[in-house]
């Protein structure tokens, strides 16, 4: 594995590789859910790149840019066992210049919900995204569909831009008790951890008032509400379409449910396609 910090540096290494690449980003801390994401990742493709930027433009005010965990010896140790090809590290002053263009999130699906709760953050997602994805070249990229919204928004920058690579969303990883996996989750004490399993718990909840022809959102949502009333914060419980647009019913093949609550200091989301 071949670690890079510079622009010139990760196209040199990459000049070295032919053959498709799969490419898969990600802010550091490590964790199973990234995993599977390098693992799907290093089957389907020749050539693995992964990155690890912290972006500071997708953090609002306030939030926890300077506290985000960072774990750079074990994230490396890490990829290497995964037999990546190149890990790409870069600082903010490779990344950024003082006075960028900014692409701006979409007025409709990006202004809702995350989008809504954290107005600015997908502008700075997006533009971090678009940097990579056109810096490492790849066939193909791998995203979670934990962050649901992110991806719909990455790959409708993708089409809008004629970006040349395919978005691949890849399945919520939980572990054994069902909390979805975020490099959050240790900021989590013992207590909160147990409280963080209503999220799940809600979730599943819904599929069974589904599953039994419940389909009402309100009804849904009330359900799950009584739930999730353990946490110490309910931002939304949203039942929305592909377009992340309310619904009042749900349709089978097009409804997220989606969950963003705070459970002691970290800000947890969740949800479940249908
Ligand atoms: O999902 C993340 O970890 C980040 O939003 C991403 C896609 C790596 C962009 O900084």
């Amino acid at each position: 594995m071949i670690i890079v910090r510079t622009i010139e540096a990760l196209q040199s290494a990459k000049e070295a590789l032919g053959g498709s690449i799969g490419f898969v980003p990600t802010m550091g801390a490590l964790h199973q859910g990234h995993l599977s994401l390098i693992q799907q990742a290093r089957k389907e493709n020749e050539h693995l790149i992964v990155s690890i930027f912290v972006n500071p433009t997708q953090f609002l005010e306030g939030e926890d840019l300077d506290a985000y965990p960072r774990k750079e010896d074990a994230d490396i140790k890490i990829c290497e066992l995964c037999s990546v090809d190149i890990l790409f590290m870069p600082s903010i002053d490779v990344m950024y210049e003082k006075d960028e263009l900014c692409i701006g999130a979409p007025a409709l699906s990006g202004y809702v919900l995350e989008g809504e709760k954290r107005p600015g953050h997908f502008d700075g997602m997006l533009q971090v995204v678009m940097k990579l994805l056109n810096l490492s070249a790849a066939n193909k990229a791998y995203f979670g569909k934990k962050d649901a919204q992110q991806l719909a928004l990455i790959m409708q920058m993708v089409k809008n831009y004629f970006m040349n690579v395919e978005i691949i969303p890849c399945d919520i990883v939980r572990d054994e008790q069902g909390l979805a996996l975020s490099s959050r989750n240790v900021y989590l004490s013992i207590e909160e951890k147990q409280r963080a399993l209503s999220l799940s718990a809600a979730l599943k909840k819904a599929t069974s008032l589904i599953r039994a022809g419940e389909l009402e959102s309100s009804v849904i949502k009330e359900e799950m509400k009584k739930i999730l009333s353990v946490t110490d914060e309910l931002e939304y419980v949203a039942i929305v379409d592909r377009n992340f647009q309310a619904l009042h019913s749900v349709e089978i093949g097009n409804t997220i449910i989606l969950i963003a609550a705070r459970v002691g200091k970290p800000r947890l989301i969740d949800n479940l396609w249908i």
